[in-house]
């Protein structure tokens, strides 16, 4: 990790407070997780023209204590008890600041690489194809069971620093390539020491209904015998390790049917684990329709929703019970589809949409949340600004954290990035640039770029 003091600001861990001061613009996103028309509603504070000061973040503790011009905060904090002597000062120079940005979909974990696949799907093959062929995600289980557990946390350590290079302050991180319980409590526990080594923090999910393991292919029960064996031996192995804060399957046509995606993930809901789905990623397969009836805390992919499916999740949002939507642009780029997930319509139809990278060896190889950001707009004709609150306090929502992280307000983790452009409109603007200037987590700088 490139950790170096930024010139101009002053960065001292021995102090309790921080003041972000001079940015061309604060985007807090405060006020909760968007949706519908709301959705692009960012909350933009501008530095007052002629302010040469601009805009500010105040932290203490590692929390937000307040955001405005840097003349009210000076004026403000003493007034409220507070010593500015106590607060180190860091200058965002003109830049946008950001909360720090939450990637609410990984396959972080795991070990060697499928470049051949491409090759291969541009010859034709498909996704499904590959892996009943038993490659894709199963030859990538092979080369997971076989790694160490030191090497597994180096490869996610890697990727992480290249996250975290992106202004990626939270990540979800699934297991899934070790399809059985020895093997996928290592990739469990592998997520939570490198969250608890920091400075990203990682929300662990148990993605043991990935695929059917190699072990059980050929048999014509396979696929129900392995979802008996992940009710009855790996689901009580994660619940009793403690690790896994959410639940996920891959819930699709010729993987995991829509009844048995339910058994597992309500039974993994009975012992407090978040439900989520890979839903409806390659054809309608009753993703969506199941993650509204149980209430899923997030649909993932969503490429092909039936509009049975759409309309599901507009009625749980419109009840007051709302799934995110968290859309994986990449993934349908990298697949080389030409269906994408409809966004205007999940927004049109008040669903709250997050954004993630999906980063995974197969069908997104990338850690870039801004990347992915960018294939929102082109792709999936989200706004900037729409993009900013799906990469923020929705997939915060789509975690199950949007209490803690995702926006800019009094009481919330101090999470954020300064940016090297003065609006975050360009952030997916410029693809592929390396536009993060700082990040600060729990009030700390983590990543400063020379
Ligand atoms: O989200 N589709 C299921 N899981 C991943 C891909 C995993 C892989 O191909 O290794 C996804 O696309
Ligand atoms: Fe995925």
């Amino acid at each position: 990790m490139s950790l170096r003091l930024v010139p101009g600001g002053r960065v001292d861990d021995e102090l309790p407070g921080l003041l972000v001061t001079g940015a061309r613009e604060v985007v807090t996103v405060a006020g909760g997780p968007r949706m519908g028309p709301d959705q692009g509603e960012v909350d933009r504070r501008l530095a007052d023209r002629g302010d040469p000061n601009g805009a500010a973040v105040a932290c203490w503790d590692g929390r937000v204590l307040g955001v405005g011009g840097e003349a009210d905060l000076r004026t403000l904090l003493p007034a409220e008890g507070y010593d500015l002597e106590e607060f180190a000062v860091l200058d965002a120079a003109g830049g946008s600041v950001t909360p720090g940005l939450v990637d609410p979909h990984t396959h972080l974990l795991f070990a060697g690489s499928r470049e051949g696949e491409l090759e291969l799907r541009q010859q034709g093959a498909g996704y499904l194809e590959i892996l009943a062929a038993g490659g894709g995600i199963l030859s990538t289980v092979a080369a997971t069971r076989e790694a160490t557990t030191d090497e597994l946390a180096a490869h996610g350590r890697r990727w992480l620093d290249e996250m975290l290079g992106h202004g990626v302050t939270t990540v979800e991180a699934k297991s899934g390539y070790g399809l059985d319980l020895q093997t996928e409590l290592r990739l469990l526990e592998v997520a939570h020491r490198l969250g608890a080594e920091g400075p990203i923090d990682i929300v662990p999910t148990w993605l043991g209904a990935h695929a059917v393991p190699p072990e059980l292919r050929g048999r014509p029960d396979a696929t129900e015998a392995y979802v008996r064996e992940l009710l009855e031996v790996q689901l009580p192995g994660v619940v009793a390790q403690g690790r896994a804060a959410a639940a996920d399957v891959f819930c699709e046509e010729g993987v995991f049917s829509a009844d048995q995606s339910r058994r597992i993930l309500e039974a993994a809901a009975a012992y407090g684990l978040r439900p989520r789905l890979h839903a409806d990623e390659l054809a309608p397969s009753g993703g969506a329709e199941l993650a509204a009836e149980i209430g899923a805390t997030s649909a993932d992919h969503l490429a092909t929703p039936s509009e049975a499916g759409i309309d599901a999740m507009a009625a749980a949002a419109a009840d007051g019970r709302p799934v995110v939507a968290t859309l994986l642009p990449v993934t349908t780029w990298f697949l080389m589809k030409d269906h994408h997930a409809p966004a205007r319509a999940f927004i049109d139809r008040g669903v709250p949409v997050a954004i993630g990278t999906d980063f995974n060896p197969g069908t997104s190889p990338t850690a870039s949340l801004p990347l992915a950001m960018t294939a929102a707009c082109l792709l999936l004709r989200m706004t900037p600004d729409e993009v900013l609150a799906a990469v923020t306090i929705n997939a915060a929502q789509a975690l199950g954290l949007a209490g803690e992280i995702g926006s800019l307000e009094g009481g919330k983790q101090a999470d954020l990035v300064i940016w090297n452009v003065p609006t975050s409109r360009q952030i997916p603007y410029w693809p592929a640039a390396d536009l993060v200037r700082t990040v600060v987590k729990r009030g700390r700088v983590v990543f400063a770029r020379g």
